[in-house]
């Protein structure tokens, strides 16, 4: 019963320490692609269905219009910009606006 909980627990208390160690928040990046199942799709530096998080980073790097392009694509979805697969829409149910930034400001930062 103990030992459960325990295990239960740890990943969340891992999580909470690298929020704190790491002011870029990539720890919540990481998380929020997982809830919203962005890693269905996409992976930091692979190409799977849709492009790897780091190109999209390298392709936008002093874009300061990407942050809302980018928020506007994952929105509506879309194809075009890396290919002729489309990327399917991401209403606010789900992922909110306020995930949805800092998703992006995430993938942004990566290099
Ligand atoms: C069903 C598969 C799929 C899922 C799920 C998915 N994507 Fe994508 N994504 C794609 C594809 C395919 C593209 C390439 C679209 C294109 O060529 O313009 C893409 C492109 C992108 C781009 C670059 C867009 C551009 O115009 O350059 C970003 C940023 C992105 N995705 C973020 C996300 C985020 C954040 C999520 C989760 C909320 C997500 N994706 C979920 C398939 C997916």
């Amino acid at each position: 019963m103990h030992k459960k909980l325990h295990l239960t627990l740890l990943p969340v208390v891992a999580a909470l320490a690298l929020t704190v160690a790491n002011p870029t928040r990539a720890a919540d990046g990481e998380a929020i692609m997982k809830k919203a199942r962005c890693v269905a799709c996409h992976a930091v530096d692979q190409k799977r269905v849709g492009p790897a998080y780091k190109d999209v980073a390298a392709k936008y790097k002093g874009d300061t219009k990407a942050p809302g392009h980018l928020f506007d694509k994952v929105r509506a979805g879309g194809s075009g910009n890396w290919g002729q697969v489309p990327m399917m829409p991401h209403p606010v149910d789900k992922i909110s606006d306020e995930d949805l930034k800092a998703v992006i400001h995430w993938i942004l930062s990566l290099d």
